[in-house]
């Protein structure tokens, strides 16, 4: 096996293959003055599972090709298996048509993911593991669906949040948090998030807990505008809650979104490296590296 990073991942997939004991194999990159990408990959792919690292947030287009272009041409040159750690999946969460004539984006990128010849295709708490299921039986691809939350618990666990009430601040993150909770401890509790599909507005149903003083870890897959953490830390605050800190796997911060937060009283922010960013961060080298070692 070897670990090839891609361009979007070079960290990541240098502690992926570090902690298997091995060293990572570059790839050699340029984006052309006109925007596109150009590729270059090792010459030991020959007869090997090759795994490639690439995240495909921010600029998601981009990076979706870059790994493309990188499955592709390890097939070409004789890889005997791919393997594509995604540890973002863009376009995961258009899983659904909800209006009458929406592409299934999510579906598109996994079909040119098989098209291009990866053999499995590994991701970090997809936006809906069900509609990964549900697709799957199109495909001969295998998908793999790991969660990074148990590792986040641990990591706030030893951050002062030992005993802490945890949080899902929507009901589709309900079971998976729900088990996580027992990492910390304090107890567990949802609120329900209501999507207006024509002008994309959510609101959220936040309920009477009582948290008097309780510090309080909301986990969730995604920060992107900050909205759904802020309603999530006002709520809770407002209830008397002690410290609060909003974890995610994939920190995806729109401008303003960091303020959003601070102003609603996050203590503390904290994400993993799935995708860089400047929150307080936990690997998922581990996560990974572990999983790899099973296929
Ligand atoms: C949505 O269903 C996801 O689980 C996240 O809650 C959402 O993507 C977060 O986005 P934002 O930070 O823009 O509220």
């Amino acid at each position: 096996m070897i670990i090839v990073p891609g361009p979007a991942s070079n960290i990541l997939g240098e502690a992926i293959a570090h902690e298997l004991g091995q060293e990572p194999v570059f790839i050699t990159n340029r984006i052309f003055p006109d925007g596109e990408s150009y590729i270059q990959m090792p010459n030991e792919v020959e007869g090997e599972t090759v795994v490639l690292v690439q995240t495909t947030a921010p600029d998601p287009d981009r990076k979706i090709m870059q790994l493309l272009f990188m499955a592709r041409t390890a097939k070409d040159f004789g890889a005997e298996r791919i393997v594509a750690v995604m540890p973002y999946m863009a376009y995961a969460r258009q899983d659904k048509r909800f209006l009458e004539g929406e592409a299934l984006s999510f579906d598109v990128v996994l079909g040119l993911l098989e098209s291009v010849g990866v053999d499995d295709t590994i991701v970090i708490d997809v936006h809906c593991e069900e509609a990964l299921e549900e697709l799957q039986p199109k495909y001969t691809m295998k998908m793999h669906n790991l969660t990074a939350l148990f590792v986040l618990a641990k990591y706030m666990k030893q951050h002062s949040y030992d005993g802490a009430y945890s949080l899902s601040p929507d009901i589709g993150r309900k079971k998976i948090v729900e088990r996580v909770s027992e990492v910390l401890g304090g107890g567990f509790a949802f609120f329900e998030k209501v999507r207006d599909r024509y002008t994309g507005k959510t609101t959220m149903i936040v309920k009477d807990l009582d948290l008097k003083g309780k510090n309080v870890v909301i986990f969730d897959d995604i920060i992107s505008s900050g909205g759904t953490m802020s309603r999530a830390i006002q709520g809770l605050k407002e209830q008397g809650a002690g410290k609060v800190a909003a974890v995610c796997t994939h920190a995806l911060p729109v401008p303003g979104a960091n303020e959003k937060l601070r102003n609603a009283g996050a203590d503390d922010i904290v994400a993993t490296d799935t995708v860089e960013s400047l929150y307080e961060t936990v690997s998922i080298a581990g996560l990974v590296a572990e999983y790899l070692r099973t296929l």
